[in-house]
């Protein structure tokens, strides 16, 4: 990772430890020149900085989805709240403003595509065979399930897919991540996992070809 990006990545509000998005950064340089990466989750942008980077090294482009109104989590009293990103005057969280201040400050305007909506509705439209997938979005059990249903199926041969916050052990997070897109991911026995860092599970296209429906 470029010092001079990692000081961004550093400062950037967000969910991603740094052990995580170095690795999300090496398989990103990895597999950018065969095709984009699209993130589900972008929040203010700290992992796609991460992505972002590998496209500036090697060349390609990143996309990266979210609604910008936050995951329940990051509501009014919840856990992951932050009221600095709250727009006041409407009411509702909003991080694109955030994300956009991080990504141009960083220089990534360039690598890092905005796509602003559902992930289930942009996914529904989707169709570019990924290199890269990148599932970060909503933890919940239903978007978890819209986000397996919508999104790996466009995983390239040969291309991976990254799952945040797996935790095999209900003692350590959230069971979503790991019981409704990384299990169901080896099941369809289209992905083989190839690397782990924390939470961070990544696995390979191993069968099918992009937009293949997954068994
Ligand atoms: C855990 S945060 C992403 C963290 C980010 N990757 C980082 O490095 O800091 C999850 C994000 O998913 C978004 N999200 C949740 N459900 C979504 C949905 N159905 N469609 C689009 N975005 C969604 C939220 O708005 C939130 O910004």
């Amino acid at each position: 990772m470029p010092d001079d990006l990692l000081e961004h990545a550093r400062a950037a509000k967000g969910f991603m430890p740094e052990d995580e998005g170095a690795l999300l950064h090496r398989w990103a340089r990895e597999r950018l020149p065969h095709g984009p990466a699209l993130e589900v989750g972008t929040y203010c942008g700290k992992s796609a900085i991460w992505l972002g980077a590998a496209a500036r090294e090697v060349g390609g482009t990143v996309f990266t989805v979210d609604h910008h109104r936050g995951s329940e989590e990051n509501q009014a009293g919840w856990e992951h709240h932050d009221d600095s990103l709250v727009d006041h005057e409407l009411g509702v969280m909003d991080t694109l403003p955030t994300f956009r201040r991080t990504i141009r400050a960083a220089g990534l305007e360039e690598q890092v595509v905005a796509v602003v909506g559902r992930s289930e509705t942009v996914g529904g439209w989707w169709r570019t065979p990924l290199s890269l997938l990148f599932i970060d979005g909503g933890h919940g059990v239903e978007p978890a399930r819209a986000d397996f249903r919508t999104w790996p199926r466009w995983v390239m041969p040969g291309g991976v897919l990254l799952v945040h916050d797996v935790f095999p052990d209900p003692a350590d997070g959230g069971r979503p991540p790991y019981e409704d897109i990384y299990l169901p991911a080896l099941a369809s026995g289209a992905f083989s996992e190839v690397d782990v860092v924390g939470s961070m599970r990544v696995l390979r296209r191993t069968t099918g070809g992009a937009g293949d429906r997954l068994p």
